[in-house]
């Protein structure tokens, strides 16, 4: 039975900021964050945002009736969530109106959740055939202003349908993946801001891209000449940038060529939204899918989640998946967002909103939104 990605949807808050201009208040040249690290723009989401309301955008944007009544699973990967208990998913059930005959959790696991949870979907589907799973990878990426973290930074949410006779990417189920214990970014409860070994996590995933790449070389007898593309965890996007130079060399001109442009396009997207944590990934693939992609194309994806788990597995983009990506609406959303000052994105930074606070809908710019914060509980509301 062929499984896989059936829809694929994305949401980005309505602000960015620009990086030269946030290079330029920080006394940066420019062109440290445009070429040292790759990029362009960082959205910036309000404080009426969070990972629920971003998830809750995002598979809104995918999701008709018949999918709501064929689900059976419902799993959001974040690490920026909004309670130590309750998952983001149980929200998204009532602002999603979903029906209850569901599993649903949140999964954790810094940039490798969705993964998990697309793996997870995959096992569940060919376990119920005539069932759905509803994956999702919503998070707010923050290391602090003034930080080296800063410009690597940003927000936004994937939501992906994964069913039989998937319409997007079927997953060949070919896949190697691995955990060590690395101490190269983490954020403790008690803070609103990761902490980061950024040079050190860099060498751990370009050293996970190269081990898993061999490991999966060796298990499944297969060569570069398998793939078009190489789709990787995009935190910034000279990160990826660094794990391909790897390849440079050890394979092919003209393999390393197509690859190398294949790359560009599946970057687009991150270098005008910035940071989606685990959602990073899966930002890329929709880059290349709306950019570049052609049917029956052979991808190798690369998952990395610090601390630190990856995992590197293979699909083939099915004919007609552009009839099946809502382009036009992507492109018009990336399109349509106004630019903060850095001043601004500053203010509106330290804004956080405590007990008590009522949200004004009038002043609200998303569908979904954080509508006020009583007796401690967060709550939710959908635009009329
Ligand atoms: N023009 C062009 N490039 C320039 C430049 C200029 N004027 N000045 C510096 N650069 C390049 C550097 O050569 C370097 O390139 P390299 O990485 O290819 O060597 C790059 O810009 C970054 O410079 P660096 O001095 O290393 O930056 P930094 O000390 O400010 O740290 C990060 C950058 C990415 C390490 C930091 O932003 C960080 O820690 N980010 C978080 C990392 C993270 O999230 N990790 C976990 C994700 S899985």
């Amino acid at each position: 039975m062929d499984i896989g990605i059936d829809k694929i949807g994305v949401y980005v808050p309505k602000n960015y900021i620009d990086i030269v201009e946030l290079a330029r208040a920080r006394n940066v040249d420019p062109n440290k964050f445009t070429i040292g690290i790759g990029q362009d723009k960082q959205a910036v989401p309000q404080p009426y945002e969070d990972a629920v309301t971003m998830a809750a955008n995002s598979a809104d944007s995918i999701l008709t009736a018949e999918d709501k009544q064929a689900l059976g699973l419902l799993i959001v990967g974040t690490e920026s969530s909004i309670d130590e208990s309750k998952s983001s998913a149980a929200f998204l059930m009532d602002l999603l109106d979903l029906p209850e005959d569901i599993r649903s959790f949140e999964i954790k696991q810094a940039c490798y959740g969705a993964t998990a949870g697309l793996q997870t979907a995959v096992d569940f589907v060919s376990q119920n055939p005539d069932k759905k799973a509803l994956v999702i990878a919503s998070d707010i990426a923050r290391y602090g202003i003034k930080t080296p973290g800063e410009v690597t930074q940003g927000a936004g949410s994937v939501a992906m349908i994964v069913s039989q006779n998937p319409r997007v990417l079927k997953l060949t189920r070919k896949s190697v993946y691995m955990t060590r214990n690395v101490g190269d970014f983490w954020r403790p409860t008690f803070s609103k801001t990761a902490f980061a070994r950024g040079k050190f996590s860099n060498e751990v995933y370009v050293d996970f891209f190269n081990t898993l790449w061999k490991k999966y070389q060796e298990k499944y007898s297969a060569t570069i000449d398998d793939f078009s593309t190489l789709l990787f965890h995009i935190p910034y996007t000279k990160m990826g940038t660094k794990a391909l130079r790897t390849l440079e060399g050890k394979i092919p001109d003209t393999k390393y060529a197509e690859l190398t442009e294949h790359y560009q396009a599946s970057i687009k997207f991150s270098r005008e939204v910035g940071n989606l944590y685990t959602g990073s990934l899966y930002l890329g693939l929709l880059s290349y899918l709306t950019n570049a992609a052609q049917s029956n194309e052979e991808l190798l994806l690369f998952s990395y989640g610090s601390g630190a788990v990856g995992e590197l597995y293979s699909g083939e983009i099915q004919a007609g998946f552009d009839t099946i990506i809502d382009q036009n609406s992507i492109l018009k959303m990336l399109d349509n967002r106004q630019k903060m000052s850095i001043a601004d994105y500053e203010k509106m930074y330290q804004i956080e909103y405590q007990n008590g606070t009522i949200v004004d809908p009038q002043a609200v710019n998303s569908k979904f939104y954080l509508s006020e914060i009583k007796e401690n509980e967060r709550l939710y509301k959908k635009l009329k």
